[in-house]
């Protein structure tokens, strides 16, 4: 028996057009998923659709802001299919000194970060509800969100507490309808969000790749695999968070 087999399951990853979300797309795909690809660069998502089609895999492109609740609405109700797992991924990082003039990046930062998030969930929870599905929600969180700080961005780190605390505080209205609502935090993982970090300051003594994030996102993603997990928030960092000096 394979537990993480997602054949004949959905799943929506935002924030796919780069980084930790086009790999979450590859991973879901080759799991038997047919995969929706949403992010704002639809160049991009199609490339992404074309080499997991060419591996074999299903997916599909879908323009996404996710800071406009009635384009997300729109985008995700005209689908017109059903939604088992939903990956909240999208998010921005950019400094917000405090003896700047930063109410903008602040407002961006919270917008996509935090609005984002409770605007997908809302919409494909809903789905989920109406639908009758056993669903999957995992918010991509931080370690900045909890056990590790960083100066000048205030923002970011209070967006991914929000998204932490978010998902523990939906557990009891969703686990009525049967959808499970978790969080993976990572710590520091090569991206172009996150191109460089000393790794004499990861414990473990490497930097991650966004496969190393593979097996938290299965994990929580099957139902067979974690169908009494929620509410959760699995740390994958290298030890950053408990020994990681800056
Ligand atoms: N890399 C790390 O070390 C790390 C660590 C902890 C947490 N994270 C979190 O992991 C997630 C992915 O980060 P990443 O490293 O993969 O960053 P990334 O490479 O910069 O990718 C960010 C993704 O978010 C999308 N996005 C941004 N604003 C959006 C919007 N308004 N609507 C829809 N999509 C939007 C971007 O697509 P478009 O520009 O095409 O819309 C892009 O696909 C983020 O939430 C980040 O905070 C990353």
């Amino acid at each position: 028996m394979n537990i993480f087999d997602l054949s004949d399951k959905t799943a929506l990853v935002t924030g796919a057009s780069s980084g930790l979300g086009w790999r979450f797309c590859e991973v879901l795909a080759a799991a038997g998923a047919h995969v929706i690809a949403a992010a704002r660069r639809v160049d991009k998502l199609n490339e992404l659709v074309s080499s997991i089609k060419q591996a074999g895999g299903s997916a599909e492109s879908l323009k996404l802001d996710v800071r406009n609740f009635e384009q997300v609405k729109k985008q995700i109700s005209g689908l017109n299919q059903h939604i088992d797992i939903c990956i909240n991924n999208a998010g921005i990082a950019i400094d917000t000194p405090i003896f700047e003039d930063n109410q903008n990046n602040f407002e961006s930062v919270m917008q996509t970060n935090v609005l984002g998030v409770w605007y997908v969930t809302q919409v494909v929870a809903g789905i989920m509800k109406d639908q009758k599905i056993d669903g999957s929600i995992i918010n991509i969180s931080s370690i900045y969100g909890h056990s590790r700080l960083e100066e000048k961005q205030s923002a970011y780190c209070a967006s991914k507490a929000a998204v932490s605390q978010l998902t523990k505080s939906l557990v009891g209205e969703l686990s009525k309808f049967s959808i499970r609502i978790n969080a993976i935090a990572p710590g520091a993982i090569l991206t172009p969000m996150t191109p460089k970090w000393d790794h004499n300051n990861i414990p473990v003594g490497f930097l991650a790749e966004p496969s190393d994030l593979d097996g938290a996102l299965l994990f929580l993603a099957s139902n067979k695999a974690s169908r009494y997990v929620t509410g959760s928030c699995i740390t994958v960092d290298g030890g950053i968070s408990w020994g990681g000096i800056e």
